[in-house]
């Protein structure tokens, strides 16, 4: 968002939709939308590359969908999202253009589109080809190597959160013969745990960081090349690899094998570039690039749509629309598939590390909110867990169901049960059911989307990512905000680095009561 743009909640369309809440949201019904016009699931219902989606069942009607699509225009969306595909700075703090849709565009030569892009987008996409090609083959060579059973990523946030995701969500494509392991947490346990069933000659790691500074990650990789060493271990080109921008880092912390990438990709947008080699790996150089072509379907779907059927706009919206002119805090996620188990945690680095933020692009405090909370677990798991709330609670949580139509196993009656809930779910959240008993009573009108896969495979996730990508990218413009950086993780870290060193010494000199009693009585004998 340029800092020219209006501020949403000074917009003529943010206040005819403050009024419009007052005069028919507050009551609106779904069950009587329903009964009144029974276009409604084809009016809030459409196709987009690779899935369908069901929002029929939001707290939504015509006359506020075009006031939503008209605060977009007042706040400038498509400029901005024009702005991103030109490769114009638009990570204004770091001075960064925002290019993730770069790495899943396909060659120049193969596509008309190249004449839109400016020469420096075509270089760039040049580079993309060349580093992709060398990544791809790389791990087919891995692939063909029965030597190496056991691939270990280590990496944090955006360099695990995405491939772990990616690689269970598509286990179904997993070569036969390749553990795939993934290492995150600092805490020793993770990696002493994954190292206990590894041998060094069958194993390689994977060492991903954009910038090869990260603490737990280079604390791991640092334990993991000991540990290779300490078991006879000796060809560090042939057992490491790195993913990473920083390649001269990795080189001083003697990696020769490097794969490379840029700063105009953001860590949780970077499971396009060499940060996805663990998928890569898992399900083959063809099948990451019908991942990116799934990815790349959404791009052009996002980039060419009028914004009425465009469905990153479409969800966009509804989440500005929830958050802040209902005030709902939260999103929960339902995956009703057991591979898509990490997507939860996955939205949540997306939505909350992108969006989460309290300052607009011009730095000052922004009197509205920003980025909902998002929770989640697969379904049907969550159901005998936390539904009891979104059904019964006292807050209104809007649901985000994910179904696969087609089951990648074949175990009969399995999918139909499964299926089968996830409809009654969002049923009976808009139902309802009355009691006047009190405790058996279900008040219904609760909100709910449903995205529709036809089927789990390499295209139809990376159109899935790319399309929550989108739509975090619409919300956050039209709330101002850069959605590219994320100072706010900072502090943390300065802090964790003052205070290994006083667990060492002892000394709590300056620090604050409770932080001071936690430290001594850690530290005491
Ligand atoms: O601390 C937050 C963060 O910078 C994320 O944005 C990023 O995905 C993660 O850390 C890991 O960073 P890196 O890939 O540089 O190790």
């Amino acid at each position: 968002m340029s800092a020219a743009s209006t501020r949403c909640d000074q917009t003529a369309a943010w206040t005819a939709l403050r009024v419009q809440l007052e005069k028919t949201g507050n009551e609106f019904d779904l069950r009587k939308a329903f009964k009144n016009r029974p276009e409604r699931f084809d009016d809030f219902s459409q196709a987009a590359p690779h899935l369908f989606a069901d929002l029929s069942k939001n707290l939504i009607d015509a006359p506020t969908e075009i006031l939503l699509l008209e605060l977009a225009r007042q706040c400038g969306l498509e400029r901005h999202r024009d702005a991103m595909f030109a490769g114009e700075h638009i990570n204004s703090t770091e001075n960064r253009a925002v290019m993730h849709f770069l790495l899943r565009n396909p060659p120049p030569a193969q596509k008309g589109r190249a004449q839109e892009a400016t020469e420096k987008i075509a270089d760039e996409l040049s580079r993309v080809h060349e580093t992709l090609a060398a990544m791809l083959a790389y791990a087919e060579q891995v692939r063909a190597d029965d030597a190496i059973t056991d691939i270990v990523n280590i990496g944090i946030g955006g360099s695990d959160l995405g491939p772990q995701m990616a690689v269970l969500a598509l286990e179904e494509f997993r070569l036969p013969g390749k553990r795939l392991h993934f290492v995150s947490n600092v805490d020793g346990h993770e990696l002493a745990g994954v190292l206990a069933q590894l041998k060094p000659e069958n194993t390689l790691f994977l060492i991903a960081s954009k910038t090869f500074t990260t603490t737990e990650t280079m604390t791991n990789a640092l334990s993991a090349k000991h540990w290779f060493g300490a078991q006879g271990g000796k060809d560090i080109a042939r057992h490491f690899a790195a993913l990473t921008t920083n390649v001269a880092a990795a080189g001083e912390f003697g990696i020769s094998t490097t794969f490379g990438f840029w700063d105009w990709v953001g860590g949780r947008y970077s499971l396009w570039s060499v940060i996805g080699l663990p998928l890569a790996i898992a399900i083959g150089a063809q099948g990451f690039r019908e991942f990116l072509a799934g990815a790349h379907a959404m791009d052009e779907h996002f980039r060419s749509t009028p914004l009425e059927r465009n469905l990153p706009v479409r969800l966009g919206l509804l989440d500005v629309w929830y958050r802040n002119f209902h005030g709902f805090t939260s999103r929960c996620i339902a995956p009703y598939s057991s591979a898509l188990r990490r997507l939860p945690a996955y939205l949540q680095q997306l939505e909350m590390e992108s969006n989460g933020k309290r300052v607009g692009v011009d730095g000052q405090a922004l009197p509205y909110a920003t980025a909902p909370v998002l929770w989640g677990e697969p379904g049907t798991n969550g159901q005998h867990a936390y539904f009891q709330m979104l059904h019964q609670g006292t807050d209104v949580v809007p649901v985000e169901f994910v179904a696969v139509k087609k089951a990648g196993h074949s175990l009969p009656g399995h999918h139909g049960k499964l299926l089968a809930n996830v409809l009654a779910q969002a049923q009976a959240l808009m139902e309802g059911k009355s009691d006047a008993g009190g405790h058996k009573h279900f008040p219904g009108n609760r909100p709910s989307t449903f995205l529709l896969l036809e089927e789990l495979t390499p295209a139809s996730l990376g159109a899935l990512i790319a399309l929550q990508e989108h739509r975090v990218f619409v919300s956050g413009a039209i709330w101002g905000i850069n959605s590219f950086d994320q100072w706010g993780v900072e502090l943390g870290k300065v802090l964790a680095r003052d205070i290994e060193a006083r667990l060492a010494t002892g000394d709590d000199t300056g620090l604050d009561g409770s932080t001071s009693g936690l430290l001594r009585k850690i530290i005491s004998g």
